[in-house]
């Protein structure tokens, strides 16, 4: 097996290829008069055609009123009255154990006190950088693999972190620790910081770290997929390698996806080749039984899909697959493929089952991707201290 040597290579490969978006061609509205914009209901159906810009004028035009006199000026504390009663209208399935806030330099279990400053650059410019760690059975799971990934998002996106890497280790670990949580997720973000609505943040103070943990205690679904081509364009390499929170064209992707009825959309690089989905890996089993997977030098290097990399040397072992192999992957090869997985801290391992009108290998969940699921909850379970961390409750 040629794994861990095509995979090393694969990962050091230069980055020797630019994408290639064509050109986009903007529409004009003849309706644009004298700078103002005719109010949308008032415009013929057939200008709003049926694309889905004609869906998202439909959503500008479906807000409910309110009179703008009757919008009540509030003091600090009817603030938090008001956030307070509408986080208890929210409740859904997830629960927000505690959030750490280097702003506050504290870490709060309130869920209404955990909020992010307006002029927070992050919120208004996009520019923040974030990473997640699973916490199962008490333990956090790869924390300091996504560690490392966002402190190399920080430095790609020159933001100093406020605090040294061991430091910030220690205060995720506290915040998982005070907030109880055995089974969920740790998120945190490294933010350009507070200061000013400007665009550069030289005027800000400091670096921020916010970090929240959220308990999730439903089981990872293992069942088949169906998935399909998305038609919103990938980031360039340089966006894409970086865990930025500028995540419009992963949402916009995955909800292209939802509006299919598929579970996400396969992104292709510039030179067509498969990428990445919104918020995952892909990998491939071949007719040859290789576990094939793009390389990373144009998508976000994902935690969970270099340890299956790892993990799958077992499959290998054992005769299940033939080899591990890093390299670019043709639409016509991936949907060729007898299995098709999408890997990520998310979703774990998921089968996909169809890629467009594709059915992948006999339309049903494969035994490799199966063994690859069982083999990471495992690692999560009783893996090695490496990826293991301790939470001292
Ligand atoms: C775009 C993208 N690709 C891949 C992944 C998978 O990375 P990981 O396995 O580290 O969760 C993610 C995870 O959030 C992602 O956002």
């Amino acid at each position: 097996m040629a794994s861990s040597l095509t995979f090393s290579r694969a990962l050091t490969k230069a980055n020797d290829r630019h994408s290639d978006h064509p050109t986009r061609i903007t529409r004009q509205f003849p309706f644009a008069r004298h700078g103002r914009l005719l109010p949308l209901r008032r415009l013929p159906r057939a200008l709003m055609g049926s694309n889905s810009s004609s869906r998202a004028e439909a959503l500008i035009d479906s807000g409910s009123q309110v009179a703008a006199a009757d919008v009540p000026v509030l003091d600090g504390s009817e603030v938090i009255q008001r956030m307070r009663a509408r986080r208890e209208d929210w409740q859904g399935k997830q629960q927000f154990l505690a959030m750490y806030s280097s702003i506050l330099g504290g870490i709060t279990t309130d869920p209404t006190a955990m909020l992010i400053p307006m002029d927070d650059h992050m919120v208004h410019r996009g520019h923040g950088v974030f990473d997640t760690a699973a916490i199962m059975d008490g333990f956090l799971y790869e924390l300091d693999q996504h560690l490392d990934r966002i402190l190399r998002s920080a430095s790609m996106a020159k933001i100093r972190p406020p605090f040294d890497r061991e430091t910030i280790r220690q205060i995720l670990i506290r915040t998982v620790s005070i907030s109880k949580c055995r089974e969920g997720s740790l998120r945190y973000w490294l933010s350009a910081g507070p200061g000013n609505f400007q665009l550069s943040c030289s005027g800000c103070p400091e670096s921020a770290l916010y970090a929240i943990v959220i308990q999730d205690q439903s089981p990872f679904d293992s069942g088949g997929v169906k998935v399909i081509t998305s038609s919103v364009p990938i980031k360039p390499p340089q966006f894409a390698t970086t865990k930025s929170v500028n995540y419009l064209p992963n949402v916009l992707s995955k909800m292209e996806a939802e509006e299919d009825g598929a579970f996400a959309a396969i992104w292709l690089d510039g030179d067509g080749f498969v990428a990445e989905g919104p918020n995952m890996n892909v990998g491939f089993i071949t007719r040859e039984r290789e576990l094939l997977m793009p390389c990373f030098d144009k998508i976000l290097s994902g935690c969970t899909a270099k340890r299956v990399l790892n993990l799958a040397e077992g499959l290998g072992k054992k005769g299940e697959i033939r080899g591990i192999t890093l390299r670019d992957v043709t639409v016509e090869e991936g949907k060729a493929a007898e299995e098709m997985m999408l890997i990520g801290s998310g979703v774990l391992i998921r089968p996909v089952v169809q890629w467009d009108n594709q059915l992948i290998g006999d339309g049903k969940e494969g035994p490799v991707a199966r063994a690859l699921h069982d083999a990471i909850v495992e690692d999560m379970k009783s893996g090695p201290s490496s990826v293991r961390t301790p939470v001292p409750y």
